[in-house]
């Protein structure tokens, strides 16, 4: 119910961002709410010809033609990422739940917003996320930074910016900020430099279209074959990781280690929501109200406890893990999959995940002698990009230089 208000919400800005005369922010302008929700994937979709700074190796992301990234955009949308004027008591921007050296993850399992209530689900890593097609842990419908960037600014359940019906106030901080009046003119010159609602979600979204991360370690073995860019243990770890054994690499593939992706070598999605066992408190499947999955917005009974394989890039710096933040370190989330599915004790939430019945055929459960664990955990280390969580060109502008 909640993730469906928000939806909804979100179409009824997009489309009154519409009415007002802005075009549109990724979205046919003119459909009604519920075709737009139910539409084919966002349709104009091109490839990103800014220059990312990607390897050969790495594809293009798409974009919205209606929001084609340059450097002007790139560089407003940076500053509003980390901007607490973005927030109603100005106390939030984005980067509070999507810090950089987290790789844009906040290092919580739930994050407070402006009102100190709690996200119900894990903050996401941003690395990456322009070729991410379905945004957020559960949401076949979000399939836009553009969308998705309004969420939350303006959700309500929960509160995390809180700036619903403040769009005035907003507005009117923005242009009393002397480099805004300056860079909003260089990113929109076809709207007359328009500072409002629609401006800021663009330039957000082309902002975190350059949040690329391309030079871990596996990534300098794997695809520039730099044999001596990781040790031995990684080495054996990614065998293992992708071997028949382990399973991982049905869900966790791709260049961001995850089902869920998209790219101009690969224009159509690949979209996948998996049950992994994490819970089963009816001894039915059921997982804990408020995170059901999927299910809470497709209805569907199967849906239960399906959610989107998260990228696996950094993933040894965005503890605690999965949706809700309920496993605290790599090796609990080994036990986890080596269980076949987690098994609560007491507690409301108490059940045995490994006789889920709705869980997917690839969480069977397996044998993993130390040496084994070793080596799966450094190929996950292996996995982070020290480069990545330093460059300054993702840094907060607003700290003077030292
Ligand atoms: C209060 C903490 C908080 C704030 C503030 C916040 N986020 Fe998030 N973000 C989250 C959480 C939690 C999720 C996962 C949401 C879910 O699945 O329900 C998320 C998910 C996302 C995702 C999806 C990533 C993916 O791989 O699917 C994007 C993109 C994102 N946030 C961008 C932003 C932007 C842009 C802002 C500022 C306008 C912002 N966030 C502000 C907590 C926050
Ligand atoms: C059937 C698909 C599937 C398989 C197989 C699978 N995963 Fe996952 N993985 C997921 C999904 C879905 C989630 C999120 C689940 C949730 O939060 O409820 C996830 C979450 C994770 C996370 C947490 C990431 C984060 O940022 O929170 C890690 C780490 C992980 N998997 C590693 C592995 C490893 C290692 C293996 C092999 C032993 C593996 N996975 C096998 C689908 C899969």
């Amino acid at each position: 119910m909640i993730r469906r208000r928000l939806i909804i919400l979100v179409n009824a800005v997009l489309l009154a961002a519409c009415a007002s005369g802005s075009d549109n922010t990724g979205l046919p302008g003119s459909s009604p709410a519920a075709e737009t929700a139910s539409s084919p994937l966002v349709s104009d979709l091109v490839p990103v010809m800014f220059d990312l700074g990607l390897p050969d190796w790495m594809p293009p992301p798409l974009e919205p033609a209606s929001n084609r990234l340059n450097a002007a955009k790139a560089e407003l949308g940076r500053r509003l990422f980390y901007d607490v004027r973005l927030s109603a008591d100005q106390t939030k921007s984005c980067a509070s739940c999507h810090r950089q050296q987290l790789a844009f993850t906040d290092g919580l399992p739930l994050s407070p917003g402006v009102t100190g209530q709690l996200t119900p689900r894990n903050s996401m890593s941003l690395a990456n996320v322009a070729y991410v097609p379905v945004l957020t842990w559960a949401n076949p419908l979000l399939h836009t930074l553009e969308q998705q960037a309004l969420v939350p600014l303006l959700g309500q359940e929960p509160v995390e910016l809180g700036m619903a019906n403040l769009d005035a106030e907003l507005i009117a901080r923005l242009k009393a900020e002397p480099i805004y009046r300056e860079l909003f003119p260089k990113a929109f010159p076809e709207k007359q430099g328009e500072i409002g609602l629609a401006t800021v979600v663009r330039a957000l979204s082309a902002f975190q279209r350059t949040i690329i991360s391309a030079n871990s370690p596996y990534d300098q073995y794997r695809y520039e074959g730099k044999i001596d860019a990781m040790p031995d243990a990684a080495i054996r770890g990614e065998a293992l990781f992708f071997s028949e054994k382990f399973e991982c690499h049905h869900c966790h593939n791709n260049i961001n280690m995850s089902d869920n992706i998209l790219h101009a070598r690969a224009p159509h999605p690949e979209i996948a929501f998996n049950n992994t066992g994490l819970y089963n408190i009816d001894g039915k499947g059921a997982y804990p109200p408020g995170n059901t999955g999927i299910a809470e917005l497709t209805g569907r009974a199967e849906d239960m406890g399906r959610f989107k394989a998260p990228s696996l890039r950094n993933v040894a710096v965005t503890a605690p893990y999965m949706h809700d933040g309920s496993i605290a370190t790599l090796d609990a989330v080994l036990d986890h999959y080596a269980a076949g599915g987690r098994t609560i004790k007491d507690g409301p939430h108490a059940g045995v995940g490994r006789d889920n019945p709705l869980k997917s055929s690839f969480v069977p459960g397996f044998e993993m002698t130390p040496d084994e664990r070793a080596d799966l955990i450094a190929f996950l280390k292996s996995l982070t990009d020290e480069t990545f969580l330093t460059n300054p060109k993702l840094s907060d502008p607003w700290k003077k230089e030292p």
